[in-house]
């Protein structure tokens, strides 16, 4: 159940709604989303794309939108889905991992109420690949799992026009990046966790070559190619351990709130992982009480940040492509492997 907000909002389709109201009973709430860019629509340059978003509640009833990796977050994750006309521009930034369901996820907008964003996109999207011209910039709106919505129109979306510079910005670093070596107790739960990661993905791995076309696979990755999924889970069971940067340094300041359990620049793959991070659990935990649903497992952890990109409900609900892509429907998976081979 947790974060389905987040995976639903994923999907492209429903991060078209512009104007999007709530259906508990009746439309009777509704959220819209106003873009404006600072700078106006012809840009010289990435660093003058400066977007401002307003959410809005129009409606009667207070809205609950999620704090983090959406339209009122202005760090450098996924605020939008970016295009140069059908083409969607590659995200560049910070993927969050988010794992508890926690009240403190979400922010309520009062009937009436507003909540203003300052967004800079330069370097959280590849603007470079596709040079200069029109880019259109579609919200995404992140919702609390309560909140149902269902798009009205799309015309909160703008388009800016880089007329010169698109050279990307280096995503801005504001702490050194050292590993854990300030505190050796989490350096060998970080450790310990990378290991476990392998061993489960390396279980996962084996239950694809030996049941493609099984229940558990299906319900995870629909019909998507299981030499297509084992292919990744092998590749990070065979990862060299050098292969990227796994630390428990903080240099893009996420961690800063507490529901940030670990994070991953997309475009390095290094992952960061936060305080909240080391009070996960072993993987034997999952043999007695910890529900695969509950995302607390720290090596599952890992494992979703090593295969990137919400809920074990949730990531089961993607599309077959999303689910290639969604880190949680791999360490979901792995987890509920582990359960069949090792719990009594
Ligand atoms: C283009 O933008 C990049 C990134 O902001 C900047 O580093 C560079 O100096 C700019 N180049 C020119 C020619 O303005
Ligand atoms: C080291 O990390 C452990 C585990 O997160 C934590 O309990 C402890 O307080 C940390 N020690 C210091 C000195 O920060």
């Amino acid at each position: 159940m947790k974060l389905l907000a987040l995976f639903a909002l994923l999907s492209p389709v429903l991060s078209l709604a512009a104007v999007v109201s709530t259906s508990h009973s009746d439309a009777t709430s509704k959220l819209a989303v106003e873009i404006t860019s600072t700078k106006g629509p012809i840009v010289h340059s990435v660093d003058d794309l400066i977007l401002v978003s307003t959410v809005t509640n129009h409606g009667e009833h207070p809205i609950k939108v999620v704090k983090y990796g959406g339209i009122v977050d202005d760090r450098q994750t996924e605020s939008f889905i970016v295009r140069r006309g059908d083409q969607d521009i590659r995200f560049t930034g910070i993927h969050l991992l988010l794992t508890y369901d926690d009240e403190a996820l979400y922010t309520s907008i009062a009937p009436g109420q507003s909540i203003t964003t300052q967004h800079r996109v330069a370097s959280s999207y590849d603007f470079q690949s596709v040079g200069a011209g029109e880019f259109t910039f579609i919200p995404i709106v992140r919702l609390s799992p309560g909140e149902h919505i269902e798009p009205l129109d799309a015309s909160s979306t703008i388009t800016v026009t880089v007329t010169d510079n698109v050279s990307t910005p280096q995503l801005e670093k504001r702490a050194a990046v050292s590993a854990c070596t300030t505190n050796t107790t989490r350096q060998e739960i970080l450790t310990a966790a990378y290991h476990e990661s392998k061993m489960l993905a390396a279980e996962a791995s084996r239950h694809v070559t030996f049941n493609p076309t099984g229940p558990l696979f299906t319900s995870y990755f629909k019909n998507n190619v299981p030499t297509t999924v084992s292919t990744i889970f092998t590749g990070v069971a065979d990862e060299y351990v050098n292969a990227r940067l796994i630390s428990c340094a903080d240099p893009f300041l996420m961690c800063r709130d507490n529901e940030v359990v670990a994070y991953t620049d997309v475009v390095t793959s290094n992952s960061y992982f936060c305080p909240k991070f080391f009070d996960q659990l072993p993987p034997h935990r999952l043999c007695s009480g910890s529900p695969v649903h509950e995302k607390n497992i720290r090596a599952a952890i890992v494992l979703h940040e090593l295969t990137l990109v919400t809920s074990c409900s949730g990531a089961r609900a993607l599309s077959a492509p999303e689910q290639l892509v969604n880190g949680d429907n791999y360490n979901c998976f792995a987890t509920e492997v582990y359960v069949r081979n090792n719990c009594p």
